[in-house]
């Protein structure tokens, strides 16, 4: 049985300001639009499947071979340039913190409009600030300005694309990262012990800062939601 804990298991000690800022909007995207049968692209270990859940959507999760995650939740091993769907098979489309990782992300993007049903939306949360990750596969960063070139170009409407926070967020997450290296050695370390607590006193501080805080020229990251005409 999944629990709720399980569908924020991407928030821990270092990363909870940022997946505290997205993970309810996300939750409250799928509520507004997702029905049926909803394709996650590059799902990882599909973070968000609990909220689908007791819903009757069918979530599925595809990712591709070289993933560098548990591929337990992986329902179909597929590229993200060629999935084994028809057109117009998907109610909804989630791709969260993918197309970074796409050397070609317009490929990519037409897929998924193929697959999507008219008139059905996808959502993409996509980094702008973000250290490298997931090494050598992380090709590129967006801005709000390219995510609307690259969603239009690419045949899909734009319906918004949401910055997540201003330059608050974006600096304390990052450091919250920088500083985990200094907690190697183990608990022999006393850093090990002191940095968790100083690290959710900033972040827990920067939460609430943020709501004060309007310059998201410095958003750490977007979400995009787009539609298929
Ligand atoms: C940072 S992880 C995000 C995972 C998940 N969406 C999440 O939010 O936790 C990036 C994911 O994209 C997948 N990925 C990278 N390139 C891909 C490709 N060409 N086709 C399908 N998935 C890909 C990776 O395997 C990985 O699971």
């Amino acid at each position: 049985m999944l629990n709720k804990k399980k569908s924020f298991k991407l928030a821990k000690f270092y990363n909870w300001l940022i997946f505290s800022l997205v993970n309810p909007r996300i939750k409250l995207l799928i509520d507004k639009y997702a029905n049926g049968i909803i394709l996650d692209i590059g799902c990882g270990e599909k973070p968000y499947r609990n909220f689908t859940l007791n819903s009757g959507i069918k979530h599925i999760g595809i990712d591709h071979i070289e993933s560098l995650h548990n591929r337990l939740h992986v329902d179909v091993v597929s590229n993200a340039y060629g999935l084994p769907f028809k057109e117009n098979t998907f109610n909804f489309i989630l791709c969260t913190y993918v197309l970074e990782h796409l050397e070609e992300p317009a490929k990519s993007i037409k897929e998924a409009l193929r697959v999507l049903k008219s008139n059905a939306y996808a959502v993409y949360v996509v980094p702008f600030f973000w250290h490298l990750h997931e090494e050598p596969r992380d090709f590129f960063r967006y801005s709000i300005h390219g995510l609307q070139y690259l969603f239009e170009k690419n045949g899909f409407v734009v319906v918004d694309i949401i910055p997540v926070s201003g330059f608050i967020v974006t600096f304390t997450q990052e450091m919250c990262y920088y500083l985990l290296r200094f907690r190697a050695g183990g608990i022999f370390n006393p850093l090990w012990w002191l940095i968790p607590p100083f690290l959710l006193f900033i972040q827990l501080v920067s939460y609430f800062l943020n709501k004060i805080d309007h310059s998201t020229e410095f958003s750490i990251e977007y979400i995009a939601v787009v539609r298929k005409r």
